[in-house]
């Protein structure tokens, strides 16, 4: 079966689209990339989803981007497929993971009760009717429902992929936040660890595109990193907030990295060294999650890392400082596209839906059992 798994994280950097053959069922499915490919966001539209995202809005813009970024989902699946000589018609599914601008999986005191609550736009139908394929989307709520936290979802797709016998693993994601599953050598499902472990790139970015008044998205092959010098003693600071000693399961979002997250670093401080300190904040956050809630439950001795920040020589340095007798590699010596693998998850867990297979972990998500996850337009 041909399936298109759409991602757009938290970075809001754009719509990644890998299009997967997929075989076979549960563990032992087989499933291999086509074609991989992404379309940013324009300015304008990013502007408008940080306008909404985990703050007061008018629900019309919710609305209205609800749409528009589906139409710009349906943009991306054709000009994917276009670029690597597809036909939009031979897919048989699409799995739509939708933008986040909203997530309290906790749940939190509201109207008297407590609810937890979370949001992901890019309407299904929409999806469907523009790309005349089938469309599953919103994953997260039925987790949820089943006393989840609706993530992480990709544990079950980072077991697929990277368990091995006699290897204990930790499959690493470097996005906006970061996140791992660990998975103990010759491991079961419900043995899989996962969590959250910080900030990934926000901080990074949020410090490139302030210093740059928004002209550098990000800290581009760690130039600005690699001319600065780690400040020990704010490091120190930033590593005792609460979030890090907190056990698994735990989630973060941008209302803990975002924008305001910088206002902790002293306004005097050179950017370099700035920039420097908050790249060995993400690696060390990493690497304590790991030293913390790992270790102590498995031999940890490979790290698989995927998403952008496997992009950042200095966050791959620090985070190879800080684990030693881990051997780091990338997911795309694994057949996995290092920028493609939640897009790739969303493919898979979309195609166990469809046969009406459960993909959540409840041992990553907290949920009372197994269930099957999002909604079809078919
Ligand atoms: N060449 C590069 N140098 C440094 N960082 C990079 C590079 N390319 C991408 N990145 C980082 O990767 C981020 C995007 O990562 P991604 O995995 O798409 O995150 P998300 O899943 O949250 O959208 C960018 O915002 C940037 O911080
Ligand atoms: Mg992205």
């Amino acid at each position: 079966m041909r399936v298109a798994g759409i991602m757009s994280g938290t970075s809001l950097d754009g719509i990644d689209v890998a299009i997967m053959d997929i075989r076979g069922s549960g563990w032992k499915m087989k499933a291999s990339v086509v074609a991989f490919g992404g379309v940013p966001y324009p300015a304008r539209v990013r502007e408008a989803l940080l306008g909404v995202s985990n703050r007061e809005a008018h629900v019309g813009a919710v609305a209205r981007l609800n749409v528009l970024l589906a139409e710009l989902y349906a943009e991306a699946v054709f000009a994917v497929a276009r670029r690597n000589r597809i036909a939009v018609k031979s897919l048989d599914l699409i799995g739509c993971h939708g933008q986040t601008i909203f997530h309290d999986g906790a749940g939190a005191r509201f109207l008297g009760r407590t609810v937890a609550a979370t949001l992901q736009i890019g309407d299904g139908s929409l999806l469907a009717e523009r790309t005349g394929v089938p469309v599953i989307s919103d994953f997260r709520t039925r987790d949820m429902a089943a006393g989840g936290r609706g993530a992480p979802l990709v544990p079950f797709v980072d077991y697929l992929l990277f368990r091995d016998p006699r290897l204990g693993r930790v499959a690493l994601n470097i996005g906006g936040i970061a996140n791992l599953t660990a998975i103990p050598a010759g491991g079961a499902p419900e043995d899989a660890i996962a969590f959250d472990t910080g900030p990934g790139n926000m901080v990074i970015d949020a410090l490139a595109r302030r210093h740059s008044k928004g002209k550098l998205a990000y800290d581009r092959d760690s130039r600005i990193a690699a001319r600065g010098r780690v400040d020990e003693s704010l490091l120190r600071r930033l590593l005792a907030d609460r979030f890090y000693r907190q056990p698994p399961p735990k989630t973060a979002g941008r209302e803990q990295y975002g924008a305001e997250f910088l206002e902790r670093l002293p306004p005097a401080m050179r950017i370099e060294d700035a920039m420097a300190t908050e790249t060995a904040l993400t690696a060390a956050s990493i690497a304590m999650g790991i030293d913390r809630f790992v270790r102590p439950r498995m031999r940890v001795d490979e790290l698989i890392a995927s998403g952008g920040g496997v992009r950042n020589p200095r966050l791959m340095a620090y985070l190879a400082g800080f684990l030693p007798g881990v051997r780091i590699r990338t997911s795309s010596e694994f057949g996995i596209d290092a920028d493609a693998k939640e897009a790739i998850a969303f493919a898979i867990l979309a195609y166990e839906s469809l046969h009406g297979r459960p993909s959540n972990l409840p041992s990553a998500t907290g949920a009372r059992g197994p269930v099957v996850l999002g909604k079809l337009s078919p």
